[in-house]
């Protein structure tokens, strides 16, 4: 651990920058900070980050500035292995995820802020309530009406590989959150990350609710306010692409009522 002296408090709640000793490996990243329990316009703090006392990952960097120098900035991470979707947030412009996009992907400072269009808890921690509450419109769970099983739900491989592209959804809310209609219709439209699981169970030969489901998409706004940009599908840090998913889901739709 390099031995660092600490800048005052007062110094980082002003927004000032802090340097190392010459000898370090200096990134900056400036940081977006909100604290409720202060209030006020929110502000960009700028963290000198030794590159070469951390990991290369972006996350790396936010847990060394947490360690080594300011113990109140709030983030979210759980995994950092881009499986729990927790440490979503817009780097550099594009929402991804910190724990596995690198420090070195591009030159200069380092601009983090909290994914857009969603209210800030602290810090680059948004409020994902209303985010949830829309994934549970779509009841993401296995329904069925046969009686369960001794054993296990059988499927055959041909179906397994209908759920490829949409199971690995980590509900991160980068898609949702760079969806321009989302922006603006986030209380109506369901927005790609709760419409890309609504299809992978729509999707799944085993659940038995697939006319429920297709009804609860049955609405103006829920699925048809998507306009076919595509932001969703260049966001997703797992390369998935709600976009096509939500087309398919429309085709669905038209299909039943032939
Ligand atoms: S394709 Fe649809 S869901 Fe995806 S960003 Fe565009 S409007 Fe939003
Ligand atoms: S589709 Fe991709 S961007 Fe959207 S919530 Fe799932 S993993 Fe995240
Ligand atoms: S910490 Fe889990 S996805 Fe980044």
């Amino acid at each position: 651990m390099a031995q660092f002296r600490l800048p005052k408090a007062s110094a980082i709640r002003e927004g000032k920058s802090w340097r190392g000793p010459e000898s370090a490996t200096l990134r900056e990243f400036r940081i977006y900070r909100w604290n409720p329990d202060v209030g006020g316009n929110p502000q960009m703090d700028s963290y000198q980050v030794d590159t070469s006392d951390c990991g290369p990952m972006v996350l790396d960097g936010l847990i060394w500035i947490k360690n080594n120098i300011d113990p109140t900035l709030a983030f979210r991470r759980s995994c950092r292995e881009g499986i729990c979707g927790s440490c979503s947030m817009n780097i550099d412009g594009q929402n991804t995820l910190a724990c596995t996009k690198s420090m070195s992907d591009q030159d200069g400072a380092v601009q983090l802020l909290p994914l857009p269009h969603q209210p800030v808890v602290k810090d680059l921690v948004p409020d994902l309530t209303n985010f949830y509450a829309q994934l549970s419109v779509i009841e993401p769970w296995l329904q069925t009406t046969t009686p369960t099983p001794q054993k296990e739900w059988r499927q055959s491989e041909e179906d397994r590989d209908k759920l490829n592209g949409l199971y690995e959804c980590i509900l991160c809310a980068c898609c949702s959150t760079s969806c321009p209609s989302y922006w603006w219709n986030s209380q109506r439209f369901l927005g790609p990350a709760a419409l890309i699981q609504a299809a992978r169970w729509i999707n799944d030969s085993r659940d038995e609710a697939t006319g429920e489901r297709l009804d609860i998409l049955e609405d103006p706004f829920r699925l048809y306010r998507c306009h076919t940009i595509l932001n969703c599908a260049k966001a997703c840090p797992k390369g998935l692409n709600p976009g096509e998913a939500i087309s398919e889901l429309r085709m669905k739709l038209v299909a039943r009522k032939m």
